[in-house]
């Protein structure tokens, strides 16, 4: 809740399932696909779906409510799917820009934080080092999403998951191959596959794997769900059963200094018609967005009929309602 000795007269959301959302999300920060549990998954996905397919049944629930955006990256889907969503459910976004913000430049972190709380209901902060969003949280009596950051980019694997349940109506055992680089996407994805029981078979360069940390943590996981994951270095391999083929930039956000070494080590690692073939016909292919297109994806298959690419990007906008309107009204 909003952090205020002068609170606005409270205006509760009108609950979608009160009974739910009640026993649900108790956990009060979403930072990396970490805290939130397979029933909340499903929840979500269960209400995303239902803004998805009725959004004016949702114009006017988040009524009063403000979302803060703090972002030391650029970004246009994060960004705009997140303003409107709040617009849409008649609360409003203040975005921050990188410029205007850089972070603990003109005040400290810890003090930002305190302050926006004051402000709004939930903040989405985008940043570099995973550890500023964790202190942000810390200093924050309000719900802290992440935006983005180095180490995982959770909303992103929201809609994604979103994505492939909407095209197979289901994710139990759904075998998602991911091609090139074990970045924050991937890490991410790792923790929602293995969540809702879908199997993930990833194909990385030497070098550029999830940390053990992040694996050791998997492996507990899919011991619960029976997800099976798996990494190799031969993209064939991977997408042999695949359902759903995916890829991200081989170049993340504050790695361009790294870019020649980066190009020439994932070459091999292309989702092209030529690798595409090899996958199962009915296969969709998946990409975060931006795509450097003829570098880690082609133009032939991002335009290709078996692109789910644009739909994944317009998930965002569902799954991240869903996600702040159950932050903004959970009772914790
Ligand atoms: N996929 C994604 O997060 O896009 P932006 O960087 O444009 O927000
Ligand atoms: N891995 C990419 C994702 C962009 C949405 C990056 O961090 O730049």
């Amino acid at each position: 809740m909003k952090d205020s000795s002068k609170k606005k007269a409270s205006l509760p959301a009108k609950s979608i399932s009160k009974k739910s959302t009640a026993k649900l999300w108790a956990f009060k920060d979403f930072l990396s696909m970490k805290e939130i549990s397979s029933q909340e998954l499903s929840a979500l996905f269960v209400l995303a779906e239902k803004m998805k397919k009725n959004p004016e049944v949702f114009y006017g629930k988040l009524k009063g409510h403000s979302l803060v955006m703090l972002f030391q990256k650029p970004s246009m889907r994060t960004r705009v799917s997140f303003e409107v969503g709040m617009q849409e459910l008649g609360g409003c976004a203040v975005y921050m820009a990188p410029q205007e913000h850089p972070l603990g430049e003109r005040e400290s972190l810890k003090d930002i934080a305190r302050v926006l709380c004051r402000y709004a209901d939930a903040a989405v902060i985008r940043t570099y080092a995973h550890s500023e969003i964790e202190d942000f949280a810390r200093n924050a009596s309000i719900p802290v999403i992440n935006g983005l950051s180095d180490s995982y980019h959770p909303c992103q694997t929201l809609a994604d998951l979103f994505t492939i349940r909407e095209k197979f109506r289901t994710l139990d055992k759904i075998n998602i191959a991911y091609i090139g680089d074990g970045n924050n996407v991937l890490n991410s994805l790792l923790y929602g596959a293995a969540k809702v029981g879908a199997n993930l078979s990833a194909a990385l360069p030497k070098g550029y794997e999830p940390s053990e940390e992040i694996l050791k943590d998997i492996k507990l996981i899919t011991k619960e769900t029976g997800s099976k994951i798996n990494l190799s270095n031969n993209p064939f391999t991977a997408i042999k059963n695949a359902h759903a083929v995916y890829t991200d930039v081989w170049v993340s956000m504050g790695q361009e200094k790294q870019r020649e070494q980066r190009l020439r080590d994932f070459q091999p690692f292309q989702v092209n018609s030529a690798i595409l073939s090899k996958a199962p016909k009915d296969s969709i292919v998946m990409h975060c967005l931006p795509a450097h297109r003829g570098e880690e994806i082609t133009d032939e298959v991002i335009e290709s009929p078996r692109s789910a690419i644009f739909d994944q990007a317009e998930n965002r906008l569902h799954t991240q309602k869903a996600l702040i309107y159950y932050l903004m009204t959970a009772k914790r």
